[in-house]
């Protein structure tokens, strides 16, 4: 188990831009629930849903663990350019397929999310640090909108992309495939980017004795949260041929609690837009002499054990 005494430090202030989205509402329980964390304020975006779906579901996700107080505002419904692709084969049709949903009792911020992340960002005494589990786009908006923002910002941690192969083509990564412009923009922006792809979070596999460790928590948020898996481990199965299925963006949140978890390289990476077949293929150059400058942190390995005893944990101290 975890020493919570070891985060008496300052909690990190953060942000999370989300797409819930099964993984995500573990992302949003670990954010919240981590000691380490701060967690400031909430945004939703296009992606494994329609804004409108993700935006209900992130209010829902937040209701059930009893989260408030915490300002939660929609963002962009589609992508910089392109038409939205949702994932209903991984998430159902309601982007959050499973349990019961319960009716939300968090409301929506009426500032939008570039106008909550700008506020958040610019009143915060501390930087802050953008934690983005889904498309880029409103990142990127922020980034264009208001880049004086981005000098309190400590760092964009992204679950998306891929050292390897992606998950939607065989070059593309989802988050980054719905929106390949987004992350072209938030690349060229300051602070660097730190991307926590596949290759890492294929790590963080939610198997049946993970339900059960998580089952035993006994609370709310455990019985919804094992209810979400038992749904995407179905989908992930279908879909993907995997017995467990990968909880991708919590992995993006413990690399901000405890960064001791995840282990980093700075490295060239870029994405393709052009693409026929590779658009929003991550490329990354991991050895060698890149022919340009390093650009961002890239997660390259996961303690996988000391990630899900976070997971846990957060959990347990919700409702
Ligand atoms: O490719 C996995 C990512 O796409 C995760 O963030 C998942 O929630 C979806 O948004
Ligand atoms: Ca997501």
């Amino acid at each position: 188990m975890i020493d919570r005494e070891e985060h008496a430090a300052v909690p990190i202030p953060v942000v999370l831009d989300c797409d819930p989205g099964h993984d995500d509402a573990f992302a949003l329980w670990l954010a919240a629930g981590n000691p380490a964390l701060e967690l400031l304020g909430i945004t939703t975006v296009g992606g494994n849903g329609r804004l409108s779906q993700t935006t209900y579901n992130a209010r829902v996700v937040a209701t059930v663990a009893g989260i408030h107080g915490v300002p939660l505002a929609a963002g962009a419904d589609k992508p910089l350019t392109r038409a939205l692709t949702t994932a209903p084969h991984i998430h159902g049709s309601s982007a959050l397929d499973g349990p019961v949903l319960p009716e939300p009792q968090v409301e929506v911020d009426p500032r939008g999310a570039v106008g909550l992340l700008r506020e958040l960002i610019t009143a915060s005494a501390e930087p802050v640090t953008i934690l983005a589990t889904g498309p880029l786009t409103n990142i990127a908006l922020l980034a264009g909108v208001h880049p004086e923002v981005l000098g309190n910002v400590a760092d964009i941690v992204w679950m998306g992309g891929s050292t390897g192969r992606g998950n939607v083509t065989p070059y593309a990564e989802f988050n980054s495939w719905v929106d390949p412009e987004a992350v072209a923009v938030v690349l060229d922006s300051a602070p660097p980017l730190t991307m926590v792809g596949l290759n890492v979070t294929h790590q963080a596999l939610a198997t049946a004795e993970l339900l059960d460790r998580l089952a035993e928590v006994g609370n709310a948020t455990s019985a919804f949260g094992v209810e979400l898996l038992r749904f995407y481990t179905a989908s992930y199965q279908a879909a993907q041929g995997m017995a467990a299925p990968p909880l991708h963006d919590p992995v993006a949140v413990a690399l901000v609690a405890r960064p001791e978890l995840v282990d980093t390289v700075h490295a060239r990476l870029d994405v393709e837009v052009h693409g026929t077949e590779t658009a929003g293929a991550t490329s990354v150059v991991l050895h060698g002499r890149p022919s340009r400058p390093a650009n961002a942190r890239v997660a390259v390995q996961l303690d996988v054990a000391g990630f899900w005893d976070e997971v846990e944990a957060a959990i347990r101290v919700l409702r």
